[in-house]
């Protein structure tokens, strides 16, 4: 492990207001995505998607790194440009997501545990050589009656903490993400509460483990209601919880949390973003950054629709939310962003 590569790698991900395009859906969730715009679901408009994604022009001004899915990694341009070579050709960083999924937890009726530790090492190995320097690996909290439970919280974590030290030893930045989904009608409070505990239990594992928390970064969910809640708090009031549940958790040697955007919408997770940055009157330890797949991508998905005379005004709608999102990091998201789209093909 070259601990000051890994350093520099972490630390390049959140610098220059920038954030990561998660593009790592799995083949069965791009399917699923595909299927409800109409879309072919087969392997040629899966890569026809990531082509489009990935030679959005001047996106690297806005996006440090890609996570990429394990088909993905492997794909080429149609023209023959490897994916991973299109990417650091547009100064952007190519990770990968080596989690197999979250499958359901024995003994633990309705959660989750993520599995993919069996052979991790020689995978990691791989994706090295393949030209990856991060990797991600997602666990899932769900809030429900009685849950999550203690024990799902720990194996997760302890997980998390394992993965992650195979990652560094591989040479591979780990992005952490343990997520608490939003999927229910609990209140903002309790996934603050959640949120912490499982933050807690992560870093206490990833210190048992031996991580270098210098080299890692931290994917969170922001703290938000249940989306079945009947009380929704303004964009403030969630920012100010956010920051606050990070403050109490987070230890300042991690250089950045990336957040997922879990099924927010496009511009809710623009603004809840730029509240945290812009409401923060003192220097925070860590970056605020982004990791969106959904509020990042959805917009292009919708226009594309698998049709080729598409292409420029869907990669024009992804470099319009990345442009907003890199405003959200420095505080000057603003909703007017939102009538004036910015294009990438001038
Ligand atoms: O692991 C989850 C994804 O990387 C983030 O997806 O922004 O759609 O929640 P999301």
């Amino acid at each position: 492990m070259n601990e000051q590569e890994l350093m520099n790698v972490a630390r390049r991900l959140v610098a220059d207001d920038k954030g990561l395009l998660a593009m790592d859906e799995s083949t069965s969730t791009c399917n699923k995505r595909f299927a409800k715009v109409g879309i072919p679901q087969d392997v040629d408009m899966r890569r026809a998607y990531r082509e489009l994604l990935i030679t959005t022009p001047f996106l690297g001004e806005c996006i440090s790194g890609t996570i990429l899915y394990d088909e993905t990694i492997r794909q080429q341009k149609k023209v023959g440009t490897p994916f991973v070579k299109v990417i650091m050709d547009g100064g952007m960083i190519p990770g990968i997501k080596v989690d197999t999924g979250a499958k359901d937890m024995a003994a633990f009726p309705g959660e989750k545990i993520t599995e993919g530790l069996d052979g991790l090492r020689d995978r990691l190995k791989e994706y090295f050589e393949m030209g990856a320097r991060f990797a991600k690996w997602r666990a899932v909290i769900t809030i429900g009656f009685g849950i999550p439970s203690f024990g799902c919280i720990e194996a997760n974590a302890q997980a998390l903490a394992r993965y992650a030290a195979l990652c560094q030893e591989a040479g591979l930045v780990p992005v952490v993400e343990p997520e608490v989904l939003m999927t229910g009608d609990h209140s903002m409070e309790r996934c603050r509460e959640l949120t912490k505990d499982v933050l807690h239990a992560v870093f206490s594992h990833l210190c048992t483990q031996r991580v270098m928390l210098e080299g890692m970064i931290l994917k969170a969910n922001m703290v938000l209601p249940g989306r079945a809640c009947a009380k929704q708090e303004a964009v403030s009031e969630v920012a100010d919880a956010t920051v606050k549940c990070l403050l109490q958790v987070v230890p300042p040697a991690v250089p950045g949390v990336a957040f997922l955007s879990g099924g927010q919408t496009c511009e809710l997770a623009s603004a809840r973003l730029n509240a945290m940055n812009a409401r923060s009157r003192s220097p925070l330890p860590w970056a605020l950054a982004f990791s969106f797949a959904r509020a990042i991508q959805q917009p292009a998905l919708d226009i594309w629709k698998g049709n080729i005379h598409n292409v420029v005004a869907a990669q024009n709608a992804l470099y319009h939310r990345a442009q907003c999102n890199k405003a959200a990091r420095r505080g000057e998201y603003t909703a007017a962003m939102e009538e004036t789209s910015t294009l990438a093909h001038a």
